[in-house]
């Protein structure tokens, strides 16, 4: 397969140890795939993580969802520019200037990382939200928030799969989906409950997939890439 210079599939590293990511990126191709890199790994090990991951080759995908005053999170926004991750992330709900104070952080950096929101966590439902203090439906909030993200220059949002249709036409089509909860047709769901195929998320406006399980604990992660890959490359996506 040709490589892809823009490849969709992001896997996601959910593991605790510097050791324990690189041997799980040992068998997979950077051309197919971006990595991300959470909490749990960056508390652990620290940006020697990120490089050591970059000097294999793959590009970061740094979720660490910062949520602070403006100025706070510019900085946190510049600190992770300054590791030449290709994206990083807020959240949506610190508000436009947060958002814009982080663009501007960013637009700053010499390495310009990809800037996009959490809008609502998918763990929290309407009862959630209710109890503090937002009521309405988390759909109505995700549109809002998504929005609110696109007026302050953000790049994008991180939105679960169900989250997609109802973001067409509400922010422009360029405006980046970066989708977690994928399952290809035939793997097992683990506890994600509301999951969709690589391809019916695509088709729904989804720019990027966030892929843990179904190639992390596959019984041969660089096949279940590569078939993950061949099938959106098929698609001509
Ligand atoms: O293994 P799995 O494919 O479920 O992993 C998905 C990744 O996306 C994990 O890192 C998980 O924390 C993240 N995520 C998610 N659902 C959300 C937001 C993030 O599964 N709503």
């Amino acid at each position: 397969m040709p490589p892809n210079p823009n490849p969709r599939i992001i896997v996601a590293l959910d593991v605790s140890t510097q050791e324990d990511a690189l041997a799980l990126v040992s068998h997979l191709d950077p051309r197919l795939c971006r990595v991300k890199v959470g909490q749990e790994l960056f508390t652990r090990i620290g940006p020697r993580v990120v490089e050591a991951l970059q000097n294999r080759g793959f590009s970061i995908f740094l979720d660490l969802k910062f949520h602070d005053i403006p100025n706070t999170v510019a900085g946190a926004c510049r600190a992770a520019a300054a590791l030449e991750v290709w994206m990083v992330n807020v959240h949506a709900s610190g508000g436009r200037r947060m958002m814009e104070a982080a663009r501007e952080a960013v637009e700053a950096s010499t390495a310009r990382p990809l800037l996009t929101a959490v809008t609502v966590l998918t763990s929290l439902d309407a009862e959630d939200l209710a109890a503090i203090g937002l009521g309405g439906s988390p759909e109505t909030h995700v549109i809002n928030l998504a929005r609110l993200a696109e007026l302050a220059g953000l790049d994008g949002v991180i939105c679960s799969p169900q989250e997609l249709d109802g973001l067409k036409g509400r922010v422009s089509d360029d405006f980046l989906r970066v989708t977690p909860g994928i399952r290809s047709a035939d793997s097992a769901k683990v506890d994600q409950k509301r999951v969709m195929s690589p391809l019916q998320a695509i088709g729904l406006g989804a720019h990027y997939l966030v892929i843990g399980r179904p190639i992390t604990a596959a019984p041969d992660p660089a096949e279940a890439l590569n078939a993950i890959a061949a099938g959106i490359e098929a698609k001509g996506s």
